[in-house]
């Protein structure tokens, strides 16, 4: 016999795990799979990066593949032919009780991130979702209020958290390796830009352009968006910094525990090619100067550089020094006592001299078991904050990455308060933090 295996919990119980939420809800959880019986897991999106994710998790089981291009669904469906295939992961979650599901992977592009996690997690399901977490920073907020209400393992996609290196930088940072921290600049070469519209083009064959483009007001197909080239539009991603910055900028985000931020608020600036309405820039510059936790102090300020712009002080001290940190590294702290370059893998404190004489503090944050496995083991823990990556973070990294792209888009400074989900005195900077979905793809709760 198929049992479903839902229980329900007071907030009595567990809310010593999540502080923030409201005393008087409760919400669906799950029993707990026993530890020698795998996880029963669906994959929304199946090739590329979804196919990535789905080799990290294929020691559990596979029980759901949905995709809306049937070529790939078909590849993916070959390898676990017991997976129930689905086209629409409306219908797929619509069924997640008959599925006895214990998680919901996510990997589509940016625009349906949103409607899938937000469904899963409306039903209690555990979600992992691909960075960034939404492409728009007001189904952040829907997103992060569901969570409060239905808290579950969640870990958003940003692998590079779990490694060694990243561990080291925050907690050379946070022993003082270049005094109090001034500035940080993180650059990525990429240009995810100047998507155009392109009148005539047909949908390859297999793609379900309808389903495909989801909450998005319709449009005729766009030649070669499919796969990837959806980055290059705002209607579907955000560009190289809505690609990249959650991965870059989750380095200072974590070091300087910016998802702590207080309410204080952020000015955040941004230049570019001219904004289009259509297609994300080719290049862009952004900062956040974020203001002081303790009066008389400086905004501590973010920079961002991508599509080939390189940010000042690495340039000019690389062309003191002779060294391309550019090219080798993606972020510079700088602090006042020195700097501090890293990338995913290495890092290195500057000047030389200074080097020469640190010691790096004893390790104090935990090795991770693994990206995935951080979510796995929180699943069959029950416990809803374990994942370093999870919603409570992933909200705040996401959405201070995405108001860059809002500050670009309006074409002046914009003033926001992180978490506030809104930008005060500037209606027009406002609409830019996200657009109604269309009938049938509206967020639960939104
Ligand atoms: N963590 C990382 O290092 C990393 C690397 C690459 C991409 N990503 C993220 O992964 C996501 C996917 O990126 P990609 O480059 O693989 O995109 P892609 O366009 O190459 O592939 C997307 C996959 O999802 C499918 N898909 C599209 N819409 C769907 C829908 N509505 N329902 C079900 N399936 C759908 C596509 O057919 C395809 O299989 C993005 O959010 C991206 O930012 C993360």
């Amino acid at each position: 016999m198929h049992v479903t295996r839902r229980g329900f919990i007071t907030v009595a119980a567990i809310g010593s795990l999540v502080p923030m939420m409201p005393a008087c809800a409760t919400r669906p959880r799950r029993s707990r799979r026993p530890a020698a019986e795998p996880l029963r897991l669906a994959c929304i999106g199946t090739a590329n990066r979804a196919w990535d994710n789905i080799q990290e998790l294929r020691h559990e089981r596979i029980v759901a593949l949905c995709d809306v291009d049937a070529g790939y669904l078909a590849r993916a469906s070959s390898e676990f032919p017991d997976a129930r295939t689905f086209r629409d992961f409306r219908e797929l979650l619509a069924m997640e009780r008959e599925l006895d599901l214990d998680g919901v992977v996510v990997s589509t592009p940016d625009h349906t991130h949103a409607l899938a996690t937000a469904l899963a997690l409306q039903a209690g399901l555990p979600v992992y979702c691909e960075k960034p977490l939404t492409r728009t920073v007001r189904e952040l907020g829907v997103l992060r209020s569901l969570w409060e209400r239905h808290p579950v393992a969640t870990q958003m996609g940003t692998q590079i958290h779990a490694g060694d290196n990243y561990r080291r930088v925050v907690e050379a940072i946070r022993a003082g390796a270049i005094g109090r921290v001034t500035a940080v600049d993180c650059w990525q070469q990429k240009s995810w830009g100047d998507g155009r519209l392109t009148p005539g083009a047909v949908p390859p064959a297999g793609l379900d352009w309808e389903l495909w483009q989801g909450p998005i007001e319709r449009r005729a197909y766009i030649d070669g968006v499919h796969p990837a080239n959806w980055r290059r539009y705002w209607s579907y991603g955000s560009g190289t910094l809505g690609d990249m910055g959650c991965h870059i900028m989750d380095l200072p985000f974590w070091a300087l525990g910016l998802d702590r931020l207080d309410g204080r608020s952020i000015e955040i600036q941004a230049d570019g090619p001219p904004p289009d309405a259509i297609g994300t820039p080719a290049w862009l510059e952004a900062s956040w100067a974020i203001a002081p936790g303790r009066a008389g102090d400086d905004p501590l300020v973010l920079r961002w550089f991508d599509g080939g712009r390189m940010s000042p002080f690495v340039q000019e001290i690389g062309a003191k020094d002779r060294v391309d940190y550019h090219g080798r590294f993606s972020v510079c702290f700088q602090g006042t006592t020195g700097a501090l370059f890293a990338n995913y893998g290495e890092m290195l404190l500057w000047p030389g001299a200074r080097a020469a004489a640190w010691q790096p503090p004893a390790p104090t944050i935990a090795p991770s078991i693994g990206h995935h496995r951080e979510w796995l083991q929180a699943i069959r823990d029950g416990q809803p904050t374990a994942p370093l990556c999870g919603l409570p973070y992933a909200t705040r990294l996401t959405e201070l990455v995405l108001l860059g792209t809002v500050a670009y888009r309006a074409g002046r400074p914009i003033r926001c308060v992180p978490g506030s989900m809104r930008i005060d005195g500037d209606p027009a900077a406002d609409r830019l933090l996200g657009e109604p979905a269309l009938p049938g793809w509206t967020l639960p709760g939104a």
